[in-house]
Protein backbone atom coordinates (compact mmCIF):
# COMPACT_ATOMS: atom_id res chain seq x y z
CA UNK A 1 0.00 0.00 0.00
CA UNK A 2 1.10 3.69 -0.71
CA UNK A 3 0.04 6.84 -0.66
CA UNK A 4 -0.45 8.93 -4.25
CA UNK A 5 -1.67 12.65 -5.38
CA UNK A 6 -4.67 12.02 -6.97
CA UNK A 7 -3.68 13.55 -10.05
CA UNK A 8 -1.13 10.44 -10.40
CA UNK A 9 -3.99 7.97 -10.08
CA UNK A 10 -3.76 5.45 -13.26
CA UNK A 11 -7.37 3.00 -13.32
CA UNK A 12 -4.86 0.33 -15.36
CA UNK A 13 -1.91 -0.20 -13.06
CA UNK A 14 -3.95 0.88 -9.16
CA UNK A 15 -6.44 -0.10 -7.20
CA UNK A 16 -7.70 1.41 -3.82
CA UNK A 17 -6.38 0.44 -0.91
CA UNK A 18 -8.57 1.95 1.77
CA UNK A 19 -11.92 2.96 1.41
CA UNK A 20 -13.00 6.32 0.46
CA UNK A 21 -15.64 8.42 2.37
CA UNK A 22 -18.12 11.27 1.91
CA UNK A 23 -18.73 14.15 3.98
CA UNK A 24 -21.10 11.71 6.13
CA UNK A 25 -18.01 9.68 6.95
CA UNK A 26 -20.38 7.09 4.71
CA UNK A 27 -18.39 4.51 2.30
CA UNK A 28 -18.15 5.91 -1.01
CA UNK A 29 -15.99 3.13 -3.01
CA UNK A 30 -15.01 0.25 -0.76
CA UNK A 31 -11.02 -1.15 -0.87
CA UNK A 32 -10.32 -3.17 -3.83
CA UNK A 33 -11.90 -1.08 -6.59
CA UNK A 34 -10.70 0.97 -9.30
CA UNK A 35 -11.84 4.69 -9.68
CA UNK A 36 -12.83 5.50 -13.25
CA UNK A 37 -11.50 8.92 -15.00
CA UNK A 38 -14.95 10.31 -14.64
CA UNK A 39 -15.58 9.12 -10.90
CA UNK A 40 -12.10 10.48 -10.53
CA UNK A 41 -13.07 13.85 -11.34
CA UNK A 42 -15.70 13.80 -8.83
CA UNK A 43 -13.49 12.98 -6.06
CA UNK A 44 -11.40 15.69 -6.91
CA UNK A 45 -14.75 18.10 -6.93
CA UNK A 46 -14.52 16.67 -3.43
CA UNK A 47 -11.75 17.95 -2.37
CA UNK A 48 -9.76 14.63 -2.23
CA UNK A 49 -6.28 14.90 -2.92
CA UNK A 50 -4.51 12.13 -1.96
CA UNK A 51 -5.30 7.96 -2.11
CA UNK A 52 -3.88 5.02 -0.38
CA UNK A 53 -3.78 2.57 -2.84
CA UNK A 54 -2.08 -0.32 -3.72
CA UNK A 55 -0.41 -1.22 -7.07
CA UNK A 56 2.68 -3.65 -8.43
CA UNK A 57 5.51 -1.18 -6.82
CA UNK A 58 3.94 -1.05 -3.97
CA UNK A 59 3.15 -4.82 -3.20
CA UNK A 60 4.60 -5.62 0.32
CA UNK A 61 4.18 -2.83 1.74
CA UNK A 62 1.79 -2.43 4.98
CA UNK A 63 0.83 0.05 6.70
CA UNK A 64 -1.69 -0.73 9.01
CA UNK A 65 0.63 -1.97 12.04
CA UNK A 66 1.36 2.34 11.58
CA UNK A 67 -2.28 3.63 12.46
CA UNK A 68 -5.62 2.34 13.08
CA UNK A 69 -7.77 3.78 9.81
CA UNK A 70 -11.35 3.04 11.98
CA UNK A 71 -9.84 4.96 15.06
CA UNK A 72 -8.75 7.90 12.74
CA UNK A 73 -12.21 8.16 11.16
CA UNK A 74 -14.08 7.78 14.02
CA UNK A 75 -12.68 10.39 15.88
CA UNK A 76 -13.06 12.78 13.39
CA UNK A 77 -16.60 11.92 13.48
CA UNK A 78 -16.99 12.76 17.36
CA UNK A 79 -14.39 16.03 17.26
CA UNK A 80 -17.13 17.15 14.06
CA UNK A 81 -20.06 16.51 16.15
CA UNK A 82 -18.68 18.28 19.09
CA UNK A 83 -17.55 21.52 17.09
CA UNK A 84 -21.35 21.23 14.87
CA UNK A 85 -22.78 21.72 18.53
CA UNK A 86 -21.02 25.10 19.67
CA UNK A 87 -21.02 26.23 16.30
CA UNK A 88 -24.76 25.68 16.84
CA UNK A 89 -24.76 27.16 19.89
CA UNK A 90 -25.43 23.87 21.57
CA UNK A 91 -24.03 21.80 24.76
CA UNK A 92 -21.57 19.50 22.87
CA UNK A 93 -20.78 16.01 25.02
CA UNK A 94 -17.83 16.09 26.71
CA UNK A 95 -17.27 12.70 27.72
CA UNK A 96 -17.81 11.23 24.29
CA UNK A 97 -14.78 13.75 23.47
CA UNK A 98 -12.32 12.23 26.43
CA UNK A 99 -13.36 8.79 25.35
CA UNK A 100 -11.72 10.11 21.91
CA UNK A 101 -8.48 11.31 23.64
CA UNK A 102 -8.58 8.10 25.80
CA UNK A 103 -8.61 6.29 22.45
CA UNK A 104 -5.55 8.48 20.90
CA UNK A 105 -3.34 8.07 24.08
CA UNK A 106 -3.90 3.88 23.52
CA UNK A 107 -2.88 4.32 19.50
CA UNK A 108 -0.08 6.14 20.54
CA UNK A 109 1.45 4.14 23.46
CA UNK A 110 0.68 1.15 21.90
CA UNK A 111 2.64 1.52 18.59
CA UNK A 112 6.35 2.68 18.16
CA UNK A 113 5.71 4.34 15.31
CA UNK A 114 2.72 6.06 14.04
CA UNK A 115 1.98 7.79 10.72
CA UNK A 116 -0.06 10.32 9.64
CA UNK A 117 -3.35 10.40 7.58
CA UNK A 118 -3.34 13.45 5.17
CA UNK A 119 -6.44 15.24 5.56
CA UNK A 120 -6.95 15.11 2.26
CA UNK A 121 -7.91 12.24 2.03
CA UNK A 122 -10.90 13.07 3.46
CA UNK A 123 -14.28 15.14 1.04
CA UNK A 124 -12.93 18.95 2.12
CA UNK A 125 -15.86 19.05 4.60
CA UNK A 126 -14.40 16.60 7.44
CA UNK A 127 -10.12 18.10 6.91
CA UNK A 128 -11.14 20.54 9.74
CA UNK A 129 -11.66 17.83 11.67
CA UNK A 130 -8.78 15.83 10.56
CA UNK A 131 -6.39 18.23 11.18
CA UNK A 132 -7.95 18.66 14.58
CA UNK A 133 -7.15 14.74 15.20
CA UNK A 134 -3.83 14.86 13.64
CA UNK A 135 -2.58 17.96 15.42
CA UNK A 136 -3.66 15.79 18.54
CA UNK A 137 -1.79 12.48 17.15
CA UNK A 138 1.41 14.71 16.28
CA UNK A 139 1.62 16.07 19.72
CA UNK A 140 0.90 12.60 21.44
CA UNK A 141 3.75 11.17 19.87
CA UNK A 142 5.58 14.21 20.24
CA UNK A 143 4.73 14.32 24.13
CA UNK A 144 5.73 10.52 24.79
CA UNK A 145 9.32 11.01 23.59
CA UNK A 146 8.97 13.70 26.33
CA UNK A 147 8.25 11.41 28.65
CA UNK A 148 4.90 12.86 29.84
CA UNK A 149 2.91 11.50 32.47
CA UNK A 150 -1.01 9.84 31.44
CA UNK A 151 -2.51 13.16 32.94
CA UNK A 152 -0.82 15.70 30.93
CA UNK A 153 -1.22 13.32 27.42
CA UNK A 154 -5.16 13.66 28.36
CA UNK A 155 -5.06 17.63 28.51
CA UNK A 156 -2.65 17.54 25.98
CA UNK A 157 -4.59 15.64 23.65
CA UNK A 158 -7.80 17.59 24.76
CA UNK A 159 -6.70 21.27 24.04
CA UNK A 160 -5.25 19.75 20.37
CA UNK A 161 -8.51 18.36 19.57
CA UNK A 162 -10.01 21.99 20.29
CA UNK A 163 -7.30 24.01 19.50
CA UNK A 164 -9.30 25.98 16.62
CA UNK A 165 -12.55 25.83 19.07
CA UNK A 166 -12.74 29.61 18.27
CA UNK A 167 -13.51 29.65 14.77
CA UNK A 168 -16.90 28.05 15.33
CA UNK A 169 -17.86 31.05 17.07
CA UNK A 170 -16.29 34.20 15.16
CA UNK A 171 -15.09 34.66 11.66
CA UNK A 172 -12.50 37.29 12.79
CA UNK A 173 -8.93 34.51 12.40
CA UNK A 174 -6.85 36.93 14.59
CA UNK A 175 -9.56 36.29 17.37
CA UNK A 176 -10.20 32.28 17.33
CA UNK A 177 -7.60 31.66 20.29
CA UNK A 178 -8.77 34.07 22.45
CA UNK A 179 -12.39 33.33 22.16
CA UNK A 180 -11.45 29.73 21.94
CA UNK A 181 -10.23 30.02 25.34
CA UNK A 182 -12.75 32.04 27.14
CA UNK A 183 -15.70 29.62 25.84
CA UNK A 184 -13.32 26.04 26.57
CA UNK A 185 -12.72 27.70 30.35
CA UNK A 186 -16.06 28.14 30.71
CA UNK A 187 -17.56 24.83 30.05
CA UNK A 188 -17.89 22.80 33.26
CA UNK A 189 -15.33 20.57 33.78
CA UNK A 190 -12.92 21.72 31.18
CA UNK A 191 -9.45 21.92 32.19
CA UNK A 192 -7.79 24.91 32.49
CA UNK A 193 -4.33 23.88 30.73
CA UNK A 194 -6.14 22.52 28.07
CA UNK A 195 -8.48 25.92 27.42
CA UNK A 196 -4.68 27.86 27.51
CA UNK A 197 -3.70 25.40 24.83
CA UNK A 198 -6.06 26.78 22.51
CA UNK A 199 -5.30 30.74 23.76
CA UNK A 200 -1.61 29.99 23.50
CA UNK A 201 -1.50 27.92 19.96
CA UNK A 202 -0.81 30.62 17.64
CA UNK A 203 2.06 32.20 20.20
CA UNK A 204 5.68 32.02 19.32
CA UNK A 205 9.32 32.25 20.89
CA UNK A 206 9.97 35.57 18.84
CA UNK A 207 7.14 37.39 20.37
CA UNK A 208 5.59 37.77 16.25
CA UNK A 209 2.43 35.55 17.34
CA UNK A 210 -0.50 36.31 17.85
CA UNK A 211 -3.04 37.34 20.17
CA UNK A 212 -0.64 38.25 22.84
CA UNK A 213 2.61 38.19 21.08
CA UNK A 214 4.80 36.16 24.02
CA UNK A 215 8.24 36.35 24.13
CA UNK A 216 10.66 33.47 25.03
CA UNK A 217 9.50 30.48 26.42
CA UNK A 218 6.70 32.38 28.34
CA UNK A 219 4.25 30.42 27.73
CA UNK A 220 2.72 26.65 28.30
CA UNK A 221 5.10 23.95 26.74
CA UNK A 222 1.84 22.31 25.69
CA UNK A 223 1.02 24.99 23.65
CA UNK A 224 4.08 24.61 21.93
CA UNK A 225 3.83 21.38 20.97
CA UNK A 226 0.13 22.01 19.75
CA UNK A 227 1.58 24.91 18.05
CA UNK A 228 4.25 22.74 16.38
CA UNK A 229 1.95 19.94 15.21
CA UNK A 230 -0.33 22.71 13.90
CA UNK A 231 2.43 24.31 11.87
CA UNK A 232 3.41 21.07 10.66
CA UNK A 233 -0.21 19.42 9.83
CA UNK A 234 -0.91 22.88 7.69
CA UNK A 235 2.40 22.46 6.06
CA UNK A 236 1.00 18.97 4.72
CA UNK A 237 -2.56 19.93 4.24
CA UNK A 238 -2.67 23.55 2.93
CA UNK A 239 0.56 23.99 1.47
CA UNK A 240 0.70 20.71 0.05
CA UNK A 241 4.34 20.19 0.91
CA UNK A 242 5.28 16.10 1.43
CA UNK A 243 6.69 15.43 4.62
CA UNK A 244 10.23 15.54 3.92
CA UNK A 245 10.15 19.16 3.22
CA UNK A 246 7.73 19.98 6.12
CA UNK A 247 10.23 18.44 8.70
CA UNK A 248 12.85 20.59 7.28
CA UNK A 249 10.51 23.51 8.01
CA UNK A 250 9.93 22.55 11.30
CA UNK A 251 13.72 22.16 12.09
CA UNK A 252 14.56 25.74 11.00
CA UNK A 253 12.28 26.52 13.72
CA UNK A 254 14.26 25.55 16.71
CA UNK A 255 14.67 28.03 18.89
CA UNK A 256 13.43 30.61 16.23
CA UNK A 257 9.73 29.38 16.84
CA UNK A 258 9.91 26.90 19.06
CA UNK A 259 11.83 25.51 22.22
CA UNK A 260 14.56 23.16 20.53
CA UNK A 261 13.93 20.12 23.00
CA UNK A 262 10.30 20.04 21.83
CA UNK A 263 11.67 20.07 17.67
CA UNK A 264 13.97 17.49 19.16
CA UNK A 265 11.24 14.93 20.32
CA UNK A 266 8.90 15.96 17.59
CA UNK A 267 11.90 15.26 14.66
CA UNK A 268 12.76 11.90 16.83
CA UNK A 269 8.81 11.11 16.52
CA UNK A 270 7.82 11.89 13.24
CA UNK A 271 9.27 9.73 10.28
CA UNK A 272 10.48 12.09 7.37
CA UNK A 273 9.81 9.69 4.52
CA UNK A 274 6.90 7.26 5.32
CA UNK A 275 6.72 3.58 3.81
CA UNK A 276 5.52 4.08 0.20
CA UNK A 277 7.20 7.32 -0.25
CA UNK A 278 9.19 7.03 -3.22
CA UNK A 279 12.88 8.09 -2.80
CA UNK A 280 16.43 8.63 -3.99
CA UNK A 281 19.10 6.45 -2.38
CA UNK A 282 22.36 6.51 -4.00
CA UNK A 283 21.24 8.02 -7.00
CA UNK A 284 18.52 5.11 -7.64
CA UNK A 285 14.91 5.08 -7.83
CA UNK A 286 13.57 3.54 -4.21
CA UNK A 287 10.50 2.88 -2.43
CA UNK A 288 10.46 2.85 1.07
CA UNK A 289 8.98 -0.48 2.78
CA UNK A 290 9.45 -0.14 5.92
CA UNK A 291 10.55 1.99 9.10
CA UNK A 292 12.52 -0.53 11.54
CA UNK A 293 15.30 0.50 13.56
CA UNK A 294 15.51 4.71 13.18
CA UNK A 295 12.92 6.86 11.96
CA UNK A 296 15.05 8.82 9.53
CA UNK A 297 17.38 5.84 7.85
CA UNK A 298 14.05 3.39 6.65
CA UNK A 299 14.31 0.31 5.04
CA UNK A 300 13.85 0.69 1.11
CA UNK A 301 13.14 -1.29 -2.42
CA UNK A 302 15.63 -0.35 -5.41
CA UNK A 303 12.86 -0.17 -7.84
CA UNK A 304 15.64 -1.64 -10.87
CA UNK A 305 16.37 -4.85 -9.02
CA UNK A 306 14.10 -5.53 -6.38
CA UNK A 307 16.85 -5.58 -3.90
CA UNK A 308 16.22 -4.35 -0.32
CA UNK A 309 18.18 -1.91 1.83
CA UNK A 310 18.12 -1.73 5.63
CA UNK A 311 19.66 1.91 5.78
CA UNK A 312 20.05 1.77 8.89
CA UNK A 313 22.84 -0.57 8.76
CA UNK A 314 24.33 1.25 5.93
CA UNK A 315 25.35 4.87 7.50
CA UNK A 316 27.36 5.32 3.92
CA UNK A 317 24.12 5.24 1.77
CA UNK A 318 22.40 8.95 1.45
CA UNK A 319 18.71 8.73 1.07
CA UNK A 320 16.57 12.12 -0.68
CA UNK A 321 13.76 13.04 -2.30
CA UNK A 322 12.69 11.94 -5.43
FE1 LIG B 1 -5.52 28.14 15.01
FE1 LIG C 1 -5.16 24.53 13.49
Amino acid sequence: MRLVKISEYNHHTMVLAKPIYDSKRRILLAAGRTIIPKIKIRLQQMGIRFLFIEDEVSKGIHIDDLIDMPTWTESIGVVATFHNRVNSGLTPDLQELQQVVKKLIDEVKSRPILILIPASTMPKELQFYAHTVNVAILSLITAKKMNYIERKLHDLALGCLLHDIGKMITDQYEKHPEIGFNYLRNLSQFSVVSAHIAYQHHETMDGKGFPRGLEGDDFLEMAQICGVANYYDNLIAQDQLPPHDAMEAIMASADQLYKHSIINAFRQSVPTYPPGTKVMVNGEEAIVTQINKHLQRPIVKVLSNNKELDLAELPTMMIYPN
